[in-house]
């Protein structure tokens, strides 16, 4: 027999969606609810809270960003947009007064004409790594919270460093490149297992500690060097200086953030404390190698090979050239052997997009439903513990407001009449951010009370969730 379909309120949803379950009358919800309670009194289910607004939010999501994000936004009861292709800024100007939230990726810029046509604009999604693609201080300005997914590629960077260590190890570039020109040369000199080796992460963050556990299921011992003390993964031991690294490593790879301490970490210094015949890999950012010294230490064969994913200089699309008029040096580069040069594709795979439009609808979700600003870049981060079904009548107030002396004396004047459950605000630059949890509000103080504090007189935006 079929399966008659059941509602299960989500969590994380305004809006019941409907699945196929065994056929009951009750929600699994409710029977959760019916088994837990008795034999865990302290259970509490999270009540699924709705924006006070008289109007549907309405999201315009461009580039192409996953239907699974715009099916995820939709089954929340949002009105979405969605378009294969990035805005300029006059359109962008001409139609984003109308939308509540926008997701792009790195072509749409949202620059601060952008901003000051988007009188509903909540948030913005960069459903990509990067965020320079909008003006984010204006953006924190104007009460806009911006989320990006900087961790989900972490994994394919870690996998594509895994695979140039063997590459350059067996310098199969080479042997595949001659073979595409019709020559035959099958040789072992030089060319080694992974196997013992050691490998060298320098930046144990993300992507250091994943390519740390890759490296270990080969059989390569790992060292590591960081400027924070960091629990090492499996048997890997953290070194106390670059150099000890350097000295002591066999393939040495970059993981660090582009900073003033990091620009050219790498340099001739750096390198002559390599072990002859070792390998250099960078897949973190361009200017952490000072390559004319790299390309002296291959010439010289002190360095065995290189794999270098990121440059100084960039071409903005695919199909422009990478050549000398971009950096100075590049035809020097691409003419030593067993080098291996890839078009910063370290973070490039369809794994790494998923998670992408993951994350970022997740984030763009919590904030519009429940006012959170974890991991927002331009933001101060804040959320409150969910408030319990049974609080039914909780309301959470999401106020923005300018970062001045006094603001918390008058938002707290207004709230002195309820129950302040729950309070929590930080600020961030010039933006500041409270969200506050109140019991027992009738429905006809709800417009009352979001009245009042929107008249503050440092209010950026105040919004009220129920
Ligand atoms: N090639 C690509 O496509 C690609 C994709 C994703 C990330 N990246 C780049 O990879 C790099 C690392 O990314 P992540 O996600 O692992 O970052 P992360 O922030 O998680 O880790 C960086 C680590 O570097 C350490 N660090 C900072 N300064 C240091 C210094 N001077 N010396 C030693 N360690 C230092 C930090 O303490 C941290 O542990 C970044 O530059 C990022 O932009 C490249």
């Amino acid at each position: 027999m079929p399966a008659a379909p059941i509602s299960i309120p989500q969590p994380t949803s305004p809006k019941a969606v409907t699945v196929s379950l065994s056929p009951t009358s009750s929600t699994l919800h409710e029977r959760f609810r019916k088994n837990s309670i008795g034999s865990h009194p302290s259970v509490r289910m999270p009540k699924v809270l709705h924006p006070i607004e008289n109007e549907d939010l309405k999201l315009l999501l461009l580039e192409n960003i996953s239907q699974d994000a715009v099916k995820a936004f939709r089954a929340q009861g949002f009105h979405v947009d969605h378009s294969t292709k990035a805005m300029s800024e006059d359109e962008l100007v001409e139609k984003i007064g109308s939308y509540h939230a926008i997701g792009i990726r790195s072509k749409t810029k949202i620059t601060e004409r952008v901003i000051k046509s988007a009188s509903k604009l909540l948030v913005i999604g960069c459903f990509c790594i990067g965020t320079n693609q909008v003006d984010l201080i204006t953006a924190a300005k104007a009460g806009i919270p911006v989320f990006n997914s900087p961790f989900s590629n972490s994994r394919s960077v870690a996998e594509l460093v895994i695979s140039e260590i063997v590459a350059l190890s067996r310098q199969y570039f080479e042997r595949g490149w001659e073979m595409r020109n019709a020559i035959w040369n099958k040789q072992s000199k030089g060319c080694w297992e992974v196997r013992g080796k050691t490998l060298g992460i320098v930046g144990y963050g993300h992507i250091g500690s994943q390519l740390s556990v890759l490296a270990e299921a080969f059989g390569m011992r790992v060292l590591f060097y960081d400027v924070v003390n960091i629990m090492p993964l499996g048997s890997a031991r953290q070194v106390e200086s670059l150099e000890t690294l350097l000295s002591e490593a066999d393939f040495v790879t970059l993981h660090v953030p582009e900073l003033p301490e990091t620009t050219n970490m790498i340099s001739a210094e750096q390198l002559a404390q390599m072990k002859s015949g070792s390998y250099l890999i960078n897949n973190a950012r361009g200017r952490v190698v000072d390559i004319p010294a790299l390309i002296d230490a291959l010439r010289s064969k002190h360095l065995a090979g290189a794999a270098i994913d990121v440059y100084p200089a960039e071409p903005s699309s695919n199909g422009a050239p990478f050549d000398n008029s971009l950096n100075k040096w590049a035809s020097a580069l691409q003419s030593l052997p067993n080098v291996i040069l890839t078009p910063h594709i370290g973070g490039s795979t369809e794994e790494a997009q998923t998670m992408i439009g993951e994350e970022v609808s997740a984030a763009l979700s919590r904030y519009l439903n429940y006012g959170a600003t974890v991991g927002a870049v331009n933001f101060p981060e804040v959320d409150l513990r969910a408030i319990t079904a049974e609080q039914g009548g909780h309301v959470r107030i999401c106020h923005v407001h300018n970062n001045i002396p006094g603001v918390l004396r008058q938002v707290n004047e207004v709230l002195s009449p309820y129950n302040v459950e729950k309070q929590y605000s930080d600020s961030k630059g010039d933006t500041a951010y409270l969200m506050a949890d109140i019991a027992d509000v009738s429905p006809h103080d709800i417009n009352k009370l979001r009245e009042l504090i929107s008249r503050t007189n440092a209010n950026i935006l105040t919004r009220l969730l129920a």
